[in-house]
C-alpha cells in the first residue's frame, strides 16, 4: 500500500456498530502514519480492571449502553495531551454524543487544533447485525449478543446520529458507503482523506 508522509490530520470515524471503524482504522493508520485512539478498546481495557469504575464500565458495555460522557471525555482528553497524539490522530468511536462532540471541540480550541474531517461509515443495519453475529462466533466479544447488538443500534440512532448533524453543520462531515469489500470501502476513505489533504495544502499555499 502506498504510504503518505507523516500528516498532521485529525480524523474522526463515526458509524453504527459493525460498520468497520476498527477494520478501516488499521488501514488508514498505516496510510497516514498517525496514532489510533479507539474509545471502545480503551473501555474494554478499563472493564478488565477490578475497580468500581471497571465494574461500571463493564455494566454499560455488556448492556450496550454508552459509558457516561464525563468518564469518556476525561479519558480522551488525557490521551490527546500525550506527545504521541500532538501531531494528528484517528479517533474511532468518539465522539458518540453531542455533549462529547462539544467537549472535544472545546478541548481542540484550547490546544489550537481543529478537526480535519469526520468520516461517516454508513451501512444498512441488517447487514451489520449479520457481520457482528459472525464475529461473535470467531472473537467472542461480550457485547456481540443479539440483545446487546439491538441495544447498541438503538443507542447509535438516538445518541450518536445527532453527532452527524453536528459535524454536517460545521462543514466537516464526509459520508461514505461502508458496504462492499474492505478494500472498496478503504478506497472511498482514501479519496476523502486525499481530497482534504489537497485542500489544506492549497489553503496553505495561498494563505
Ligand atoms: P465500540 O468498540 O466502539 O463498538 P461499536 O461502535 O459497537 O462498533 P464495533 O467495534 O462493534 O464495530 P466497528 O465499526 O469497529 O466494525 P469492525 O471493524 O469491528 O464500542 C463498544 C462499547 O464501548 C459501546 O457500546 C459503549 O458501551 C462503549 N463506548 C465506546 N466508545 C464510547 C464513547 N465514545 N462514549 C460512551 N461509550 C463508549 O467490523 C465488524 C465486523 O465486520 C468484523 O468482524 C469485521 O471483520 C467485519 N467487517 C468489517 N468490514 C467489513 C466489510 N467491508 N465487509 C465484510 N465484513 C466486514
Ligand atoms: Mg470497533
Amino acid at each position: 500500500m502506498r504510504q503518505l508522509p507523516e500528516a498532521d490530520m485529525l480524523i474522526v470515524f463515526i458509524g453504527p456498530p459493525g460498520a468497520g471503524k476498527g477494520t478501516q482504522s488499521k488501514r488508514l493508520l498505516q496510510y497516514l502514519n498517525i496514532p489510533h485512539l479507539s474509545t471502545g478498546e480503551m473501555l474494554r481495557h478499563a472493564k478488565r480492571e477490578r475497580s468500581a469504575v471497571g465494574q461500571m464500565v463493564a455494566e454499560c458495555i455488556d448492556a450496550g449502553r454508552l459509558v457516561p460522557d464525563s468518564l469518556v471525555i476525561g479519558l480522551v482528553s488525557e490521551k490527546l495531551e500525550e506527545p504521541a497524539y500532538s501531531h494528528g490522530c484517528l479517533l474511532d468511536g468518539f465522539p458518540r454524543t453531542v455533549a462529547q462532540a462539544r467537549a472535544f471541540d472545546e478541548f481542540l480550541g484550547k490546544s489550537g487544533r481543529q478537526l480535519d474531517v469526520a468520516i461517516e461509515l454508513a451501512a444498512d443495519e441488517e447487514i451489520l447485525v449479520q457481520r457482528m453475529l459472525k464475529r461473535a462466533k470467531v472473537e467472542g466479544r461480550d457485547d456481540d449478543t443479539p440483545k446487546t447488538i439491538h441495544e447498541r443500534m438503538r443507542v447509535f440512532r438516538s445518541e450518536t446520529s445527532p453527532v452527524l448533524q453536528y459535524y454536517r453543520q460545521r462543514g466537516v462531515l464526509a459520508s461514505i458507503d461502508a458496504l462492499g469489500s474492505p478494500d472498496e470501502v478503504f478506497g472511498r476513505i482514501q479519496a476523502v482523506v486525499d481530497a482534504r489533504q489537497q485542500s489544506s495544502c492549497s489553503r496553505g499555499a495561498t494563505g
